[in-house]
């Protein structure tokens, strides 16, 4: 089924305020109606969010040597970038290889250009320069590759999707890299969220799960530059008329009638109130998954702008927009694109910044007043993607300093020589 809407109704006193701080707004809705993604919930929680994504001493002529693939622009290495000393541990030996050979024969991998797509995130911003790669299959491969890593004083980087936006899922400097790319089998996984939204936006967002209740399964909002830069540089089509703001809502219950007739039933109500100026609605897979790429390639839309200043705050839902705006101002011409997009559930905003390049400049008029920001919030500077290398430092203006302290000894406890991704999550001094 799929449905257009274009109702240019008044707007309701929500939207009054959006229209404060955006003139001329109103919200495109795309509605997409499927079983394709779980949904999970938890007493009168729902979950927000779509699902994931189809994260001796140092030497830097050492590290040239993996450099990028012919052709690929070099990424810089991480410490060339970012003030970062390697710490003591021990390098890779011979007689290392030899012994993860013995433990996962064959999945020891020691090819520079295999490597290099696991040395670099893939936002391009971070590189290190390990020189392998071990791919275990087992928790028991893992725990003896530890073992021998501990014994040894070897620091260890694991890598999942690399998918990562904060420089966690990769080396800094020469740590051995543990894939878990060949540990396929998921045994369960949950995630419950819910929180009330965002004005208009928001207000549609309350209709919704008023009216949806457990099958609202998704509910995204992302900004008219966001729209623009997937158009521009992924040809994605926009379905539905320009405007300041869109939102995509997903319901997946099990009786496609029941969803169906409770999806025409807040149409209308959206529609009638004027949260909602034109939408589109869609239940053939093809439809819904061409509805999904307009948000979740926002990502590579923006990385394809140039440079990008990623921020993952937490903020309370009626500032949310607030700080993008402010950024527009403050940056002015040095900024190629302000953009502001996320899962509206959790007040989770995903600021972007775009420049022709990085720029020290540039950074210094983002940080720390994005931080500075969303601390005098009460926010968090991290919501989602976690802290990586890159935020680490940040973590107070977040956390009062007892929480670091503690998360600090915890660590020790479990890891106590540090030999477990260093470098990342928690403050050089806490
Ligand atoms: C998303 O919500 O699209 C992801 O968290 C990636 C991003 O923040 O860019
Ligand atoms: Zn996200």
């Amino acid at each position: 089924m799929s449905l257009k809407f274009n109702l240019p109704t008044p707007l309701s006193r929500a939207g009054a305020m959006v229209l404060h701080l955006v003139p001329r707004w109103s919200a495109r809705l795309f509605w997409a109606s499927s079983g394709w993604r779980r949904i999970y919930t938890q007493g009168s929680s729902v979950r927000l969010k779509r699902l994931g994504y189809p994260r001796g001493v140092y030497s830097r002529l050492a590290c040239r040597a993996y450099s990028a693939a012919p052709g690929s622009p070099e990424v810089m290495l991480t410490p060339e970038r970012y003030p970062v000393q390697r710490l003591p541990f021990s390098t890779v030996s011979e007689e290392d290889l030899a012994a993860f050979e013995c433990i996962i024969p064959g999945r020891v991998i020691t090819d520079p250009e295999q490597l290099q797509a696991c040395n670099v995130d893939w936002l391009k911003t971070v590189r290190g320069c390990s020189k392998v790669l071990l791919r275990p299959q087992t928790s028991e491969e893992v725990s003896q590759i530890l073992r021998h890593c501990y014994k040894r004083n070897l620091a260890v980087n694991p890598q999942g999707g690399n998918t990562g936006m904060v420089g966690g899922s990769v080396p800094v400097f020469d740590e051995v890299i543990l894939s878990t790319a060949l540990m396929n089998q998921v045994i369960s996984f949950h995630d419950v969220s819910g929180c009330p939204g965002f004005t208009e936006v928001l207000q549609t967002f309350r209709t919704c799960k008023g009216m949806l209740g457990e099958i609202l399964s998704a509910f995204e909002f992302m900004d008219t530059e966001c729209m623009q830069l997937v158009g521009q540089h992924l040809q994605l089509t926009n379905p539905v008329r320009e405007s300041p703001f869109y939102v995509l809502v997903e319901t997946s219950g099990s009786s496609a009638g029941h969803d169906s007739e409770k999806l025409t039933n807040v149409l209308e109500q959206v529609l009638n109130s004027g949260l909602v100026t034109d939408g589109t609605m869609a239940t053939d897979q093809r439809k819904v998954q061409m509805l999904w790429a307009l948000r979740e390639r926002i990502t590579e839309a923006l990385s394809r702008d140039g440079y990008v200043f990623k921020y993952d705050l937490s903020l309370p839902v009626e500032r949310l927009y607030d700080l993008v705006i402010d950024l527009r101002t403050r940056l002015g011409p040095r900024a190629k694109h302000v953009v502001g997009y996320g899962h509206l559930g959790d007040g989770n905003l995903h600021l972007n910044v775009t420049a022709e390049a990085f720029s020290q400049e540039l950074l210094g008029a983002l940080e720390p007043y994005v931080y500075a920001w969303t601390a005098e919030q009460r926010g968090s500077v991290s919501a989602e993607h976690g802290l990586g290398f890159k935020k680490k430092n940040v973590l107070g203006y977040s956390k009062p300093p007892v929480a670091m302290k503690l998360m600090q000894q915890l660590k020790a406890m479990l890891d106590p020589k540090g030999i477990l991704n260093p470098y990342k999550t928690l403050p050089d001094q806490a």
